[in-house]
């Protein structure tokens, strides 16, 4: 990994600089929290280039009855700032959240993918399962999931 690039556990509070602007932009900044963020079986990654915070994913202990296996967590939040987009910074951060959670036994990571998403994901070697559907004020998305 480049040297100037770090990549660390941070509070959910943390997660909000990234989640704001690129997943949550002109809403309220409340609307940055999502249920579960501080339980402590979640966990927040912040990706930071030369100390600055640029990216952000979080992993929470949640199950999908349709995606296989128990042992489950569901990837929310995967956000980079608009500037270092489309660099392989979503790649760097997202292997580190799946490398963490493989070492603590989890067998597999799913989300829901907004479908302008979906290739990332799938480059990412995540599958998709089941039909699109919709989230108020988002849009269409797909479950993925990925058996690590
Ligand atoms: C989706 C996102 C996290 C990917 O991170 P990233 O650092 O841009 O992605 P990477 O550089 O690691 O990978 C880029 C690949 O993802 C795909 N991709 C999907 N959405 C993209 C986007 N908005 N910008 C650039 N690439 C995107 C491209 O197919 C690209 O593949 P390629 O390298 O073969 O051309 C990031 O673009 C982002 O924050 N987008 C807006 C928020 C969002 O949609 N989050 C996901 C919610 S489910």
């Amino acid at each position: 990994m480049n040297p100037n690039l770090n990549i660390k556990q941070i509070s959910a509070q943390e997660t909000h600089a990234v989640r704001h602007p690129i997943l949550r932009a002109g809403k309220p900044i409340e609307s940055c929290i999502l249920p579960g963020d501080d339980l402590k079986t979640t966990l927040h990654f912040g990706l930071f280039t030369n100390d600055n915070l640029i990216g952000v994913c979080s992993f929470f202990k949640n199950s999908n009855p349709n995606v296989p296996s128990t042992n489950q967590y569901q990837l929310r939040g995967m956000a980079i700032l608009k500037t270092y987009q489309g660099q392989g910074f979503g790649k760097v951060i997202l292997s580190h959240g799946e490398k963490f959670l493989g070492k603590k036994s989890i067998k597999i990571i799913w989300c829901n993918a907004r479908e302008v998403a979906v290739p990332f994901y799938q480059n990412n070697n995540y599958m998709p399962i089941g039909n699109a559907f919709n989230i108020k004020d988002i849009g269409l998305h797909y479950v993925m999931y990925k058996i690590l």
